[in-house]
């Protein structure tokens, strides 16, 4: 086992998790993990750190198998399709993936099966008979999820073999009732089938020392969430399935059986980095100077803390990740956010519907962001945070102090005189703010470093409105200048501390500057003389039909589920 926390890392692998190519991806997901993730990566390059960004579609399991057969389509159409919705949305987002790919791809299935040779090589799995559910008409075993029956729990009608959406309990579809093949509804058989276990019992006693002893620093919630399951005892696990889509289990006699989706998934980030760095993979994948990274949602923490990294140990090459910055949950407008209700924001609606406003919704996400417990996202909050803060501080801020600048020094950065003390003051807030939102990006407190960050914009407010330079122009406009000149350079600060967070909106600020993009601490300051472009405005205020227009649409989908479930 290798790793290490104490020493400087050479590079970074950071990765999100896989979305399932079953359908587009929503603001929960970007709340959760592909923001957070991407603001932390781009920080990192803005540091000059070695930084790798995998991302990729999970293309495998049975929900998709599940979705092709409703659809009347193959599972490789489904995925196809969303692969394409999903990758291209991250793209015109902003997600700054240096690989997003796919399980799909021959690489991954080669990668897969690979690690699971060399698995079953070394005598890590055991082998396990047991009687399982089997569709004698359809002639294939059943996943849980294509029996149903009555719930052994509340007696509704059309439990699933995993679970019982009514009452919400976790089943086992030996329980069900009554139990019925969703493939063609005929009496399931059982029949007697034999799997690979990945027999995590064993690992027991180390990943209490690795993760309860060692990364105590790993926060609250997913550090509990370990620990419960690991108070709780590991159980072996089993690593495939009877099922038609997925890797295929690649040793002699596993005819029909494929990689559980949780077994090959996790390994499609090791897929993903090979196909990025086809020469120079094993670097980020197995030298202990390398820090590894996991962005995910909460629901995933147990095969990202436990189940991935005992693979990792058993294969023995891997390193293991440093930290998993698991978040919680986000609502929408007081619901859970569901695909099949169409409860959600989908992203590539969103990027139809609002044209150029990607930085907000960034914006909104990550000081919303649930990263301590679930949180809630409404359109209400959304306006108010675009209109009260991006337009009227951020925005606000650096229009004046354009405007000015183009007003009474034709656009060109006057030259700074003697300094108040106030000035003095401002300036030493300056690095202050700086490096909390460093400390706190490094943290994973990602909703405080972007209120740090706009604490730049709210202290350049400040200064205006405290200094007033608009007043002063007929009698001192050697003040007039090195207050602009100090306002100035504030709007280049901001260019280099949101950057993680307002990509966009960062760009643009740069063109207005005539400035280069700054290094993370390349405080480089812009010079008396240097000549600024136009200003454009930077937000746009959100009027209430906008927020109409979206409340509509949602209440139309509460409006279909409401009718659906009384038919
Ligand atoms: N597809 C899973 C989900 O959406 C996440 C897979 S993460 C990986 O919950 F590590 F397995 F890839
Ligand atoms: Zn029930």
């Amino acid at each position: 086992m290798k790793y290490r926390t104490d020493k400087k890392p050479e590079r970074y692998l950071v990765t999100s998790a896989l979305p399932y190519a079953n359908g587009p991806v929503h603001i929960g997901h970007l709340a959760g993990v592909y923001i957070p993730a991407d603001i932390y990566v781009r920080y990192l390059r803005l540091r000059g750190y070695d930084v790798k960004f995998i991302g990729g579609s999970d293309e495998h399991g049975v929900p998709i198998t599940i979705k092709a057969r409703k659809d009347g389509v193959s599972p490789q159409d489904v995925v196809d399709r969303y692969h394409k919705i999903i990758k291209e949305s991250f793209e015109r987002f902003g997600i700054s993936f240096d690989v997003y790919s796919r399980t799909s791809s021959a690489m991954h299935h080669q990668t897969a099966a690979d690690f699971f040779r060399t698995l079953y090589n070394k005598g890590k799995f055991v082998e396990q008979t047991s009687e399982q559910y089997y569709d004698d008409e359809a002639k294939q075993f059943l996943a849980d999820r294509y029996i149903t029956g009555i719930c052994p729990k509340c007696g509704a009608n059309n439990a699933y073999g995993d679970q019982c959406e009514v009452c919400g309990s976790t089943l086992s579809p030996l329980e069900l009732i009554n139990p019925k093949s969703a493939i063609s509804g005929s009496v399931p058989v059982l029949k007697p089938t034999s799997h690979w276990y990945l027999p995590l019992d064993h690992y027991q006693e180390f990943l209490e020392k690795w993760i309860l002893e060692e990364h105590r620093e790993w926060k609250t919630n997913v550090y509990g969430q370990c620990k419960s399951w690991l108070d709780q005892k590991l159980q072996p696990r089993a690593v495939s399935r009877d099922l038609a889509w997925g890797v295929p289990v690649p040793v002699d006699g596993a005819e029909g059986k494929v990689l559980y989706v949780w077994f090959d998934a996790p390994i499609g980030y090791i897929s993903n980095t090979r196909e990025l760095l086809p020469d120079n993979w094993e670097l980020y994948w197995k030298n202990e100077n390398t820090r590894l990274v996991h962005f995910i949602g909460k629901d995933n923490i147990v095969f990202h803390c436990i189940v991935f990294p005992a693979m990792l140990t058993a294969h023995g090459d891997y390193i293991l990740p440093d930290n998993v910055p698991a978040n919680e949950f986000l609502n929408l407008e007081g619901r859970k956010i569901s695909t099949t209700n169409n409860w959600a924001v989908w992203l590539h609606e969103y990027l139809d519907e609002m044209p150029d406003k990607e930085d907000v919704l960034r914006y909104v996400l990550c000081a919303n962001a649930p990263e301590t417990k679930d949180n809630d996202f409404t359109w209400k909050d959304f306006q108010t945070r675009n209109n009260s803060e991006l337009v009227a501080v951020l925005g606000n801020f650096v229009n004046r102090a354009m405007v000015l600048v183009h007003k009474y020094f034709d656009g060109k950065v006057p030259a700074q005189n003697e300094l108040t003390d106030f000035d003095r003051e401002i300036l030493a807030e300056m690095p202050i703010i700086r490096a909390d939102v460093e400390t706190n990006i490094e943290t994973f407190h990602f909703r405080e470093a972007l209120k740090r960050a706009m604490d730049l914009a709210r202290l350049g407010n400040k200064y205006l409105a405290d200094t007033e330079p608009w007043k002063l122009t007929k009698t001192d406009m050697n003040r007039v200048a090195t207050i602009l000149h100090i306002a100035i350079q504030i709007c280049a600060d901001l260019t280099s501390v949101l950057a993680p967070f307002l990509p966009f909106t960062v760009s643009k600020l740069q063109k207005m500057l005539n400035a280069a993009p700054l290094c993370w601490d390349e405080c480089s300051r812009l010079p008396a003389g240097h000549q600024l472009a136009l200003p454009t405005l930077l937000f746009e205020k959100i009027e209430d039909k906008t927020v109409e227009f979206q409340m509509d649409k949602l209440n139309k989908s509460k409006q279909n589920l409401n009718s659906q479930s009384v038919k």
